[in-house]
């Protein structure tokens, strides 16, 4: 599919809601924010955000909410600056601080429905100012949460064979959007409880590949991206579990891995071709790849290691409109 044949968001007066999927990493996480590959896709946990015209600025019924939340004021800064005053309200399926794309998808959906209120805006004018926003909010990050949540489906960020869907300009670097055609297994993932901080782990990860071996556990993170991406389009699902593998090990290398996390990786191998951590790590989430028909059994397995498990599958559909 072209980014011209996934919709525009189109122009509505408020009331405007709008819909978001979350996003699940399966190769890249950390090394994406320093130009290494990544693939990830949307999934089928979502948010929904309401936008009415109001008397003062609220979110969820909290007028100090451009105070506490970076996110919606950072979304109200970027998509509408001099707008008169509206009131938010948002319902959230995904787990917050999960690792799951919560606030990327809050940031694409308030983002779609105020820029609908301005006069519609296409995918990849979207996935650059989600981008932004959330950035702008976390102060780190990559595109590859924001274009997910945005485009829908599996996408892979700088590799891939696929046609380019968007660019997306950062400070100081670009990264290149495409389409992976999805391999149309599930998945599930488990959230271990722990909340963690998207910025504090980037910026840990950061100073661990600025030490003298950074070099190599960067060019190591990108060839299992790279060669991951490769698999998923290939839908060698053997491959793709060793890579997940390797990945973890990296993963744990860099530090961001955690004790809560190792006992959920261990709690699914028996169930699971493989499972490592997915998102920015320290805490949050793991995504498994079932043994097929062990679906079940992988969820009661992490369910009593004290996870919450989720069987999940790709949302092929991004960020839309949906009736007030
Ligand atoms: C967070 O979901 C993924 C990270 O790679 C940060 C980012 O890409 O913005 C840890």
């Amino acid at each position: 599919m072209s980014a011209l044949e996934l919709p525009p968001i189109p122009a509505r007066a408020l009331p405007v809601s709008a819909e978001a999927p979350g996003k699940c990493i399966v190769f890249g996480e950390h090394a994406v924010v320093h130009g290494a590959p990544e693939l990830l896709f949307a999934l089928d946990l979502s948010v929904q955000v309401i936008v009415r015209p109001s008397g003062a600025v609220s979110l969820n019924t909290d007028r100090e909410g451009t105070e506490r939340n970076p996110y919606f004021r950072s979304a109200l800064a970027r998509s509408w600056s001099d707008g008169p005053p509206v009131a938010v309200r948002a319902v959230s399926r995904i787990p917050k601080s999960a690792g799951l794309g919560s606030s990327a998808a809050f940031v694409a959906a308030l983002s779609a429905a105020l820029s609908a209120a301005r006069g519609g805006i296409d995918r990849p004018a979207l996935a650059q100012r989600a981008f932004e926003t959330e950035r702008g909010a976390q102060g780190v990050g990559s595109p590859g949460d924001t274009s997910a949540v945005v485009g829908g489906g599996f996408l892979s960020i700088n590799g891939g064979s696929g046609e380019v869907l968007w660019t997306v300009r950062g400070p100081d670097r670009e990264w290149e959007v495409r389409r992976v055609p999805d391999p149309g297994w599930l998945w599930v993932v488990a959230h271990s409880g722990i909340p963690r901080s998207t910025g504090t782990a980037v910026r840990a990860v950061g100073e661990r590949l600025a030490r003298s071996d950074g070099p190599r556990l960067l060019e190591e993170f990108t060839r299992v991206a790279r060669d991951g991406i490769r698999a998923v389009e290939q839908g060698d699902r053997p491959r793709v579990a060793e890579l997940i593998g390797r990945n973890q090990e990296l993963l744990r290398e860099v530090g961001v891995s955690h004790p809560r996390l190792e006992a959920l990786i261990s709690a699914a191998a028996p169930a699971a071709e493989a499972a490592k951590l997915t998102g920015a790590g320290a805490g949050g989430s793991i995504v498994a790849l079932p043994v097929p028909g062990k679906e079940v059994e992988l969820v009661r397995r992490l369910a009593r290691a004290g996870g919450l498990p989720f069987v999940v599958r790709p949302s092929a559909t991004g960020v839309r409109l949906i009736e007030p």
